[in-house]
């Protein structure tokens, strides 16, 4: 069975609002791979492709859809009984200390869904729960048997995005994610992402090029439309979000219906010109002066 669905986390960074105007961009492919997979928010809203390679350096992320994919009854079994409250979240970021995958799984679950946009860096990793707005913690059970069937013979990773990117099979379509070049994400996730790293992914997808079709997401940086010169095309994307919740620990503010607009840079190696959405020159914005 194959389904259409959310993902099953929150994420920083994600791309939940911004999958449709993705998806026009997807290619035909029978082998999809994402080396900066975080909540698989495009993933989970595709069609599965015959193969599927899901990675990302966070292996408690990984080890967490492992156990979805594999044993989802026992997670459930683990989360059935739990409230969305301050005292377990406080639990399960400062008290509880796991030991097996699952236990690791039941706390990344458990605090996913009950954090502030689902930031688990921990620094930042504050209770943001609330009724109206997040998914219900009985609800969870279902969700996670339907991401257990959609994970089906994905395969899992949690490595390096190089080791990835040189090691898929020739003709793959990466969906490729990476933190931002030029924001404060790092604070969001568990790894920190260097200057070098953005180089390196350069690099990469450079020595790959022949093999692969990527379509690459980025801050809209001129740093970063210099670095992709050489690719086929680069399309300027704008979307409008909306933040139903803020829950903010520190004032209890409620603030509902907040909204954002979500502006990037998709740059393709293939030809993906589609209805409404031009292809603009390389060197066409005009902060490049400041390159
Ligand atoms: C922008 S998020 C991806 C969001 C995702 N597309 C979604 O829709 O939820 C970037 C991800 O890159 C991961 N990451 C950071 N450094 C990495 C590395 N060196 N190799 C692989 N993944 C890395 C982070 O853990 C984070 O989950």
């Amino acid at each position: 069975m194959d389904q259409e669905m959310n993902s099953p986390f929150r994420y920083a960074g994600g791309k939940f609002y911004a999958r449709k105007l993705i998806l026009e961009h997807v290619p035909y492919h029978s082998c999809y791979v994402e080396p900066f997979a975080g909540g698989s928010s495009i993933f989970f809203a595709k069609v599965k492709a015959e193969r599927n390679w899901l990675n990302d350096i966070d292996d408690e992320l990984i080890n967490c859809l492992m156990v979805i994919r594999d044993y989802p009854e026992k997670l459930i079994d683990r989360l059935k009984s739990e409230k969305a409250t301050k005292e377990r979240h406080s639990y399960y970021k400062n008290i509880f200390k796991p030991e097996t995958e699952l236990d690791y799984a039941v706390r990344w679950f458990y605090l996913n869904r009950t954090s502030y946009s689902g930031i688990m860096n921990r620094q930042n990793c504050y209770f943001g729960y609330g009724d109206k707005y997040s998914m219900r913690p009985e609800n969870w059970p279902r969700n996670i048997l339907r991401t257990s069937v959609k994970l089906q013979n994905v395969k899992l990773t949690a490595l390096d995005f190089e080791e990835v990117i040189e090691n898929v099979e020739d003709g793959a379509f990466l969906f490729v994610d990476p933190p931002y070049f030029n924001a404060d994400q790092d604070k969001f996730y568990t790894h920190f992402f260097k200057k070098e790293d953005h180089f390196r992914l350069c690099d990469v997808l450079k020595r790959n090029n022949n093999r692969i079709k990527f379509l690459l997401t980025y801050d809209n940086s001129p740093e970063i439309r210099k670095l992709y010169k050489w690719v086929h095309s680069l399309h300027e994307k704008e979307w409008n979000y909306t933040l139903n919740r803020t829950d903010d620990q520190k004032n209890g503010t409620d603030r509902k219906g907040t909204r954002y607009k979500g502006r990037e840079l998709f740059i393709v190696n293939y030809d993906s010109v589609k209805q409404g959405s031009l292809p603009l020159p390389l060197f066409a914005h005009k902060t490049l002066k400041d390159v």
